[in-house]
């Protein structure tokens, strides 16, 4: 690390810090009688904290972000280039970085065709939610109006996200939220045991017909949309089993339900071997939202992109003043995002990350399979891509989900060890049980060598 602080520096920054930052999902007590962590530095797969500590980041900066690593000058000085010339001008007008953006990404998206820019996930979700709204109030008198979305997946912060969230430790205490959201059940076949009538043969399909069971039970006619994670996230890194997106498109197609799948996190290469997630599964949505990994936290950029059928529907009728999109994102407007995304694309291309993801994410899957042999308390190793979760158990016969203190002590020593490992926290209750893994695309075996030695030393000494 270069960029050590001098002693001074570093009280100051930690002192500062400590007075006047609210860090995110965050108990503050603690820093009452200790620091914070503060990330000074990073490199690759590496970043440096106050003390000069060296970490193997094993989440993408935290939360599944910094998909291509740290300090990536060419995607610096292409942000740099980008803001001399002009750093901002609302969505109204067009931008060079936005429509050269929105052409390479509609590249990777055969079926999309449009290009809505934001800046967070939670936006681009509010975004989809509100033409899901509007398109009913046109088309329907208002009536197609509701939105279903998954137990146990997660769409974002807002008041109208957390609405959609199915993750009750996450709502908890922030409601009354808004009407017209339904819940459809989980499809984590290792918990099937908990889903009264789950099937042991065939359980994606069957996890896949409990959403046409509620459409019907609140009416076709009132269901505007189908919105989901093509690999949940938080609620405990979840691909479906085989059998279920045909199904879900064949249930969406059915009753004229538009699929809104959120890439939030699988997007841009996560998954390994596509851009997107859901293209493993073969599923043609109608609107798909992503964020964190679209220009790996080098600025923040967020994209809802529609189908050319979606579009249409704003622009029918041009005489009426309120047939468009009235939806204004100001921070939509910065072209540091679209300009950071598209060299985030090319680096991807450039350093073939697809097909390193798809590679390492076979491998560390393997190393997981192999740590579970000898710690009886991981009972399912899951995910796709360089996006994985270990799950905790006491028993492996009952399934029962380790106490969530034992779960935090697992990723604390690895923290101490100088690799920071992830865990599904204040999501669902009783079930944040899950450790979860998301290095960058670039990784290397070394690195997950390291990520798996660290996780298998701290189960050690937390399990015995
Ligand atoms: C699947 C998913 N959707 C949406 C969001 C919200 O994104 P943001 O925090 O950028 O608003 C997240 C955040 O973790 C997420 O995991």
């Amino acid at each position: 690390m270069d960029g050590a602080l001098t002693q001074n520096d570093r009280s100051h920054v930690v002192d500062a810090d400590k007075a006047h930052v609210w860090h995110h999902l965050v108990q503050h007590k603690p820093f009452e009688t200790t620091d914070p962590n503060i990330i000074v530095e990073g490199k690759g797969m590496r970043v440096w904290n106050q003390t000069g500590k060296e970490h193997l980041d094993a989440v993408s900066g935290g939360v599944w972000t910094v998909n291509v690593g740290y300090g990536r000058e060419r995607i610096a000085k292409a942000v740099y280039n980008q803001l001399i010339k002009l750093n901002y001008f609302a969505g109204a007008a067009g931008s060079v970085p936005g429509a050269l953006f929105a052409e390479k990404l509609i590249s990777k998206m055969p079926g999309q065709s449009r290009v809505y820019y934001c800046n967070s996930g939670s936006e681009a979700n509010e975004k989809a939610f509100k033409m899901v709204r509007q398109i009913a109030h046109k088309r329907y008198g208002g009536k197609k109006h509701k939105i279903l979305f998954r137990d146990r997946d997660y769409h974002g912060t807002t008041i109208g996200c957390l609405s959609a969230g199915g993750q009750d430790e996450r709502n908890a205490q922030y409601g009354p939220f808004a009407p017209g959201f339904v819940r459809v059940p989980h499809c984590l076949e290792y918990r099937r045991h908990e889903q009264d009538g789950a099937p042991q043969d065939n359980y994606g399909e069957w996890a896949a017909d409990q959403i046409e069971k509620v459409i019907l039970a609140e009416g076709p006619d009132t269901v505007g949309a189908l919105c989901l994670e093509p690999v949940t996230a938080g609620g405990g890194v979840i691909a479906a089993p085989d059998g279920y997106w045909p199904r879900v498109q064949e249930i969406c197609r059915k009753y004229d339900i538009l699929l809104h799948i959120d890439e939030v996190v699988c997007g841009v290469g996560r998954t390994g071997t596509h851009w997107f997630g859901y293209q493993h599964y073969g599923v043609q949505p109608d609107m798909v939202t992503m964020a964190k990994g679209v220009a790996s936290g080098y600025a923040a950029i967020a994209c809802l992109t529609t189908t050319e059928a979606v579009f249409d529907m704003f622009k029918d009728d041009a005489d009426d003043p309120m047939n468009y999109f009235r939806d204004i994102s100001t921070f939509g407007g910065c072209t540091a995002g679209p300009a950071a995304a598209l060299e985030n694309m090319a680096i991807i291309e450039d350093e073939g990350l697809l097909e390193n993801t798809l590679v390492m994410g076979e491998y560390m899957t393997g190393k997981l399979h192999a740590l579970a042999e000898k710690h009886a308390v991981i009972g399912d190793v899951r995910g796709k891509g360089l996006f994985l979760g270990a799950e905790l158990v006491t028993d492996r016969e009952t399934r029962e989900p380790v106490e969530e203190a034992r779960v935090k002590a697992v990723v604390a020593d690895c923290m101490k060890q100088g690799v920071i490992i992830g865990a599904t926290n204040r999501s669902v209750p009783g079930k944040n049980n899950t450790l979860c893994y998301s290095p960058a695309l670039i990784a290397t075996k070394d690195d997950i060598d390291q990520i798996v030695e660290a996780t298998d030393a701290a189960l050690g000494r937390v399990f015995g």
